[in-house]
């Protein structure tokens, strides 16, 4: 039965308010019997449920139920396939409703600013664009089953040192278009429950009592409707919180916070509205967890497992395949080596931590093909072993093909701290180098949650990312390294050649505790591409065991007012012998030249996999809207789309666009805010009628036809002087008007040009 919530909310007494605003225990929000209000579980998330029934932590220290780990989001989001994230969701708000869970905590969707971030195994992506696109599709699933999920951690979380207490310093624009937009989409598309706030602090201000995050963005602008929960531990100014929008903290205070609250309250420093309209919305997503309970739902393990290996096969990308060396012959003799074909790192450390019922190795998945094992090297240490070593160039010898397991042991990277470099373990390199020279045939598999340098490159034949993919991992390896299932992930992220190479390398981590995100902007690809660098596979990159064409992008039209919908088409075939899928990507390369802000020379703006067979083409169809080619300008504190040329441009990688076309855009001319003394003539001149208002004074530049004779002067000289002419302050007037002009015309000139300013901003509007 429906709560009636002002009608419970009337009964409350103010401790009961102030209460509920606070968890029960670890996991639980705190119920009120008389009132017909049950307690509703909150459970971890993101790729699987860590359901603890004991004694709580969020740490991933404490046992939990046994249950199945699913990719994680460093996986999932490499498969580009929305609807498989939403499959994953779905199964994922099964297990919950059979487990008595109202909320999982997920999606994480926090951008991959550093590839030494500890937590990059949960994200998504380097790209706010595929980030919140997982995420929804992520979001759809699990709320189709009456579950809520909490999209995390809002926001600016991008790394695991002091994220306790770090500030992450950026420019509004940087904020917008990449750490905003990552959760943007997600929380208006699919309307999340709940959404957790960061641990940090944002200019500053901490995440929990970011009022123009949590409220004016999220619900002003975004809709969001649901209630906003602190990350576990993430409270420091209890009544700071609430009036910023911070609804439940979690998990309980001992009491300590809510008599704070009801401090507040009565000393007036609090409004008694603030709190009933948190206590609403906590009451609200408690009442559709109540409504939506599904007591027949039923976890089967077996099942979700199946699953987990499904996903998993979608996820792998297939990095570098000379010679065609995968997929593997059948009949022909095989050493896998590395301690991980035999026990796989699957998962990471921390709350997305799954107490897995089952986990399959690569090793035990290939019983029925000839293939033989060597250790390599041990995971409890970085040692590198002579002997383990030998044993494995042995095996290598005596096989077709030699497949090295390696990747990130779990000290390498967890929740809570962060990578300390970018490599693999020595003793992983030396195994690598070793085997590439006593076999020719090379492949290795990586698992890991971030990208690594691979020094080893030019050796090997072959490299499979992995990833961290879940407890059905080996079966998926085995499925792709036999060609039982052709890849199809693509990269979400760019793998540089050395960590040094990375945008934020000289800011990350910061000073103290402030972090500073001096890139902008430019963070991944975006900086990558602009710079035009050279990096170990770029971000969207992904092979297959056929080939694709992508060819043909035409546009419905060939020039729009940025109010219009453009419409993209692309056809893409499949041009070798194999089914296969193929991941479309559709890239946006804004006009050039554009001195009013600065941007990277294309941005992802969609993406389709698609399935064909071999010859089959198919035709992939993008709606793209203004968003899309807008920049948000930190003057106007506004998307802004720049009058100019845009190009569309597709191809299967961020560095191989095989189509595109240029189409022309009327949107906004940048215009200064202002004309002072200090606006120069160049700016001025973008003012429809300025020039008129400027023509009295040319003469006193020499650059009226008048006045000076171009052909006596030469084109070349009066084309600099125009240049010049560009950059020269409205005050320059007195220095170099050879004394023609009064320091009185000049104001009147600004006074003049103001109006016409102000004329036409409201034309505009
Ligand atoms: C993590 C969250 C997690 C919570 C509960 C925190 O430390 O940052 O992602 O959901 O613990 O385990």
């Amino acid at each position: 039965m429906a709560m009636n919530i002002p009608e419970i909310v009337k009964q409350m007494t103010l401790e009961e308010k102030a209460g509920l605003c606070s968890g029960y225990d670890f996991w639980h929000t705190k119920g009120l019997e008389h009132l017909g209000v049950p307690q509703m579980m909150l459970s971890d998330g993101p790729h699987g449920l860590r359901k603890q029934d004991q004694t709580g932590d969020h740490l991933g220290i404490n046992d939990s139920i046994k249950a199945v780990c699913f990719p994680a989001g460093c996986a999932t989001a490499s498969s580009f396939d929305r609807a498989l994230v939403e499959r994953m969701g779905k199964a994922l708000g099964n297990e919950c409703q059979a487990e008595d869970v109202g909320v999982l905590l997920g999606p994480a969707v926090n951008i991959k600013r550093s590839p030494l971030c500890g937590r990059n195994f949960e994200y998504y992506s380097e790209d706010p664009y595929v980030a919140s696109e997982m995420a929804a599709g992520f979001i759809k699933g699990v709320q189709s089953q009456n579950v809520g999920v909490s999209i995390k951690h809002f926001y600016a979380n991008n790394q695991e040192h002091r994220r306790m207490s770090s500030s992450s310093v950026m420019d509004k624009r940087t904020a917008r278009e990449i750490y905003l937009a990552a959760f943007e989409t997600a929380v208006r598309e699919e309307k999340p429950w709940t959404v957790m706030c960061a641990y940090n602090r944002i200019n500053d201000v901490y995440a929990a009592e970011n009022r123009n995050a949590l409220t004016d963005i999220l619900r002003g602008e975004w809709g969001f409707d649901g209630f906003v929960v602190s990350d576990w531990g993430a409270v420091n100014d209890r009544v700071a919180d609430l009036e910023a929008g911070m609804d439940l903290e979690m998990p309980c205070s001992f009491g300590e916070r809510d008599a704070e609250i009801v401090k507040a309250v009565r000393c007036g420093r609090l409004s008694m509205e603030t709190l009933d309209t948190a206590v609403t919305r906590i009451l609200t997503i408690v009442d559709r967890y109540v409504k939506g309970r599904n007591p027949n739902a039923v976890f089967d393990r077996d099942a979700d497992h199946e699953l987990a290996r499904e996903i998993a096969a979608q996820c792998m990308v297939l990095l570098k395949n000379e010679d065609h060396v995968l997929p593997l012959d059948k009949t022909k003799k095989v050493a896998f080596l590395g301690a991980f074909a035999e026990s796989p790192r699957y998962q990471g450390g921390g709350s997305s931590h799954i107490n897995s019922y089952k986990v399959e190795s690569a090793l035990e998945m290939a019983k029925d093909y000839p293939v033989i094992y060597a250790k390599g090297y041990e995971t409890s240490d970085d040692v590198i072993r002579g002997e383990l070593i030998a044993e494995a160039v042995q095996a290598a010898k005596e096989a077709e093909t030699a497949v090295i397991f390696a990747g990130l042991p779990d000290i390498f990277e967890s929740e809570g701290y962060d990578r300390e470099h970018m490599r693999l373990p020595d003793c992983q390199n030396a195994l690598i180098e070793a085997v590439a020279q006593a076999n020719p045939n090379t492949v290795v598999v990586l698992h890991g949650g971030s990208p690594v340098e691979m020094p080893w490159i030019h050796e090997v034949k072959g490299v499979l990312e992995a990833y961290l993919c879940g407890q059905a991992v080996g079966g998926a390896t085995v499925q792709i390294l036999y060609g039982n299932v052709n890849p199809s992930g693509h990269l979400a992220e760019t793998f540089p050649l050395k960590l040094e190479d990375n945008p934020s390398y000289l800011s990350y981590q910061g000073e103290g505790d402030r972090v500073e995100y001096r890139e902008g902007v430019f963070v991944g690809y975006r900086y990558y591409t602009t710079k035009k660098m050279p990096v170990l596979f770029p971000f969207g990159h992904g092979l297959s065991y056929t080939t694709f064409a992508i060819s043909d992008l035409r546009t419905d039209k060939a020039s729009y007012s940025q109010e219009e919908t453009v419409t993209v088409s692309v056809d893409v075939t499949n041009t070798g012998d194999r089914t296969g899928k193929e991941v479309v990507q559709l890239y946006m390369l804004p006009p050039t030249g554009s001195d009013a802000v600065l941007r990277p020379v294309q941005e992802l703006c969609g993406f389709e996999k698609v399935e064909l067979q071999p010859g089959e083409t198919k035709t992939v169809t993008f709606q793209l809207n203004r968003r899309t080619f807008a920049y948000f300008s930190n003057q106007k504190h506004d998307w802004v789309v720049e009058t100019g040329n845009y190009t569309l441009a597709a191809g299967n990688s961020s560095a191989a666009l095989t189509t595109q076309k240029a189409i022309a855009m009327q949107g906004e001319k940048i215009l200064p805010t202002e004309i002072t003394m200090d606006t120069t003539i160049g700016d001025v001149l973008r003012i429809d009628g300025a020039a008129k208002l400027l023509e009295p004074y040319a003469a006193a530049f020499g650059l009226s036809s008048g006045s000076s004779d171009e052909n006596a002067m030469g084109e070349s000289t009066a084309d600099m002087m125009e240049a010049m002419m560009k950059y020269m302050p409205i005050r320059g007037l007195l220095s170099f008007g050879g004394g023609e002009v009064t320091a009185k015309q000049c104001k009147t000139l600004v006074k003049e040009l103001n109006n016409l300013l102000e004329s036409f901003s409201q034309q505009m509007k």
